[in-house]
């Protein structure tokens, strides 16, 4: 295992996408939900289009189509990225109903790619931990601190209205307090790891990477770096983002990644927290029942959010509207 901490070779590693793959990772994860090895060289077959029978008219037209020739889990990563990027949303989803199911599904029941907006929407809901992680740690921290919690309210209670809207240009581009709230987050509460496995050799500023080598880059101890963000470095103190507005696009902070597999749910994972956040605020009065905020469980790995050990109580009202 070679680990890797300096901020010039983290980048080159999310570079190198053609030598450092992040595939033996998935399939050792996949293997812990029993899927069996067939299925797997099956996901991670380039050109999967050579699996398909001529014969076979319910063949999958799409990986057949491609020209990239994509494993089907890679394939499946495109469209992902596609969607977060908010645009062809609807057309994908009907041509690969169309490509994987055959017209036939559109003829059972033509609303199908309508469920499958809803079976996305909870799939990411369950896959994707972190954004509802960092709600946790983010709304733990407004509502144990009655300054935060005043600011925080006032400024977003302008994006939200009693008919239940949220105005997402002015929570995402007009609260400052909520903006420095988010990064001090990501910044305490992430612990991203970045594995990689080398492919093919290759080279990270001069050092050689071998066939087979695992790469490690840890980003939590540059996160909790006095020397970039003050001794205060291991304490939430939203003030350091508000002062200094260069410091969430400092090399050493990068709790979404970055280079070429940078987070495409970024935008949304900002959005969901922020709409979380203001309305909570908007629409409950919380009282804090011990008024401790549980600690963080560095010994559990992560691949991104950090999850509380313990719980919060609250007491939660609906305010007048
Ligand atoms: C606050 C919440 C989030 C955090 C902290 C986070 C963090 C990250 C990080 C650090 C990476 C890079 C991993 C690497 O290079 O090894 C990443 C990649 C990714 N994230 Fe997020 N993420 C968040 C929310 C989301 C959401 C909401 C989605 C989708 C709905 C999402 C989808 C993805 C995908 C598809 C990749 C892989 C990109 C690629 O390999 O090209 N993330 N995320």
């Amino acid at each position: 295992m070679i680990i890797l901490i300096s901020n010039r070779d983290i980048a080159t590693t999310w570079r190198d996408t053609a030598a450092l793959t992040f595939d033996p990772v998935i399939q050792q994860f996949i293997t812990t939900l029993d899927i069996s090895k067939k299925t797997q060289e099956t996901l991670f077959r380039e050109n999967p289009a050579s699996m398909v029978q001529r014969e076979n008219k319910f063949a999958s037209l799409l990986v057949k189509e491609d020209p990239m020739h994509h494993a089907f889990c890679h394939l499946q990563m495109e469209w992902v990225k596609q969607q977060l990027s908010g645009n062809m949303l609807a057309d994908i989803v009907f041509s690969a109903t169309k490509a994987l199911f055959g017209s036939e599904m559109l003829e059972v029941d033509p609303r199908f790619p309508e469920f499958y907006f809803g079976f996305e929407e909870a799939a990411w809901k369950i896959s994707n931990n972190n954004a509802h992680t960092i709600c946790f740690w983010t709304i733990s921290h407004i509502i144990t601190s009655p300054s935060l919690l005043a600011s925080v309210r006032t400024e977003t209670s302008k994006a939200c209205s009693p008919s239940g809207s949220v105005d997402l240009t002015i929570l995402t581009n007009h609260c400052p307090q909520l903006d420095a709230i988010w990064h001090e987050v990501l910044r305490l509460y992430t612990a991203v790891s970045l594995i990689r496995v080398a492919i093919q050799k290759t080279s990270i500023n001069g050092k050689i990477i071998n066939k087979g080598d695992q790469v490690m880059s840890p980003t939590r101890q540059s996160h909790l770096n006095r020397e970039l963000f003050g001794s205060d470095a291991t304490e939430l103190h939203p003030e350091r983002f508000l002062k200094d507005k260069k410091l969430a696009n400092q090399k050493g902070y990068h709790p979404l990644g970055g280079g070429n597999t940078y987070c495409p749910g970024r935008f949304l994972a900002k959005q969901e927290v922020y709409t979380l956040v203001a309305l909570m605020l908007y629409r409950f009065d919380i009282d804090v029942e011990d008024g401790s905020l549980p600690t963080v469980n560095a010994a559990e790995p992560s691949l991104g959010a950090m999850r509380p050990m313990g719980n919060i109580r609250v007491k939660v009202s609906a305010r007048k509207l």
